[in-house]
């Protein structure tokens, strides 16, 4: 089977096309057979090295999937041949992949298989973020950051869904045209408008209740500037590959709250994944959520894929194909 490698450390061209033996399930596993991998910024500081943790080259891009389970491995109760999933996994960029009975779960039958690669980590990041540790509820305003991508989409509609109020930060006029149409309340033009100064006015002096910042570097203070006292900012990526300090002192004596974020601690919460589940089956239902995949590619073109996203070029969800179609 084709599978994508990252060879070393660096940018797209380390990632190489290789065949390598189709992967047996073992106890508590499934095989699946990959329709769509999804691309996600994390895949990125992977291949550049920069992921607390991160595997060390060679090693498998990509750690989301959706497809149909091929064949399961022993122990593993609740699933069978045929049922269409959507996973975490490793070595995701591959035309199959092994997942752990407890990494899986069933594809929402109303998105299609690109569509749905989006839910394990955009989805379930963009839900636990901002309903789990951050509560946003009715009424209260939130500043996203990087709005027009994968995870702000997804976080601007879970917000509007919440009864919140959104300014959507992003980075070109074309991106704040975007996040409009989908009913973001205020965009903003970080790359060119001063965010402190935008909220400040849009809020009629006030500020936000909670901002969730992923693009590290600058934008850190600026995202604090933008918080009420007992308000919190959510530190969840560093796309700019600059991470920020943080003055203690301005934290106390503004009351500000910062809060770290990683999904993986969150998937282990069983009741805030049926909690995230269920909302998330109630407003596809509803349609108050759609999944835009913007961009879809095919896993040969993996290292196009990490550029378009690397240099900002896209909205919304990237994915890569197998050409399998169930
Ligand atoms: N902690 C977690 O568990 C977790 C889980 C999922 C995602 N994340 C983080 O959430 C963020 C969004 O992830 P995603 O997969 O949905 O990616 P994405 O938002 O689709 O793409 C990254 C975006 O970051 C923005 N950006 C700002 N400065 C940048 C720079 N110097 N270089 C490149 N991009 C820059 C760009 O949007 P603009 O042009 O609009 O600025 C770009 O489109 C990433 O930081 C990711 O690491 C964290």
């Amino acid at each position: 089977m084709r599978s994508i490698i990252v060879t070393q450390y660096g940018g797209p061209e380390t990632l190489a096309l290789r065949d390598v033996p189709v992967p047996e399930p073992g106890k508590g596993e499934a095989l699946v057979r990959v329709v769509a991998a999804g691309i996600n910024y994390a895949d990125i500081m992977q291949r550049n090295g920069l992921y607390p943790g991160g595997p060390k080259p060679p090693f498998g891009a990509g750690f989301e999937a959706s497809g149909v389970i091929e064949k399961v491995g022993p122990d593993l109760s609740g699933w069978k041949a045929g049922d269409a999933v959507v996973c975490f996994c490793e070595s995701g960029y591959s035309d199959y992949v092994i997942a752990q009975g407890t990494h899986l779960l069933p594809k929402p039958p109303q998105l299609d298989y690109q569509q749905a690669a989006a839910i394990p980590c955009q989805y379930l990041t963009a839900y636990h973020a901002l309903c789990t540790l951050g509560n946003l509820s009715e009424g209260q305003t939130v500043l996203l950051h990087a709005a027009a991508g994968g995870l702000g989409v997804m976080m601007l509609q879970i917000a509007r869904n919440r009864g919140a109020r959104v300014i959507g930060a992003c980075g070109s006029d074309e991106k704040c045209a975007f996040i409009a149409e989908l009913g973001c309340d205020h965009p903003v033009n970080y790359r060119k408008d001063d965010v402190v100064a935008r909220v400040k006015h849009i809020l009629g002096g006030a500020r936000c209740d909670l901002v969730v910042e992923t693009v590290g570097g600058d934008m850190v203070s600026q995202a604090l500037r933008c918080l009420k006292p007992r308000g919190m900012v959510i530190a969840l990526g560093a796309a700019s590959k600059q991470p920020a300090m943080i003055n203690t002192v301005e934290l106390l004596a503004n009351n500000w709250i910062v809060a770290g974020f990683h999904l993986f601690a969150y998937t282990e919460d069983t009741s805030a994944m049926m909690r995230a589940m269920q909302d998330l089956h109630q407003w596809l239902a509803e349609e108050k959520l759609v999944v835009l995949v913007n961009h879809a590619l095919p896993i040969e073109d993996a290292g196009r894929a990490h550029e378009m996203v690397e240099n900002r070029q896209t909205t919304g969800k990237v994915v890569l194909t197998t050409g399998y179609q169930p």
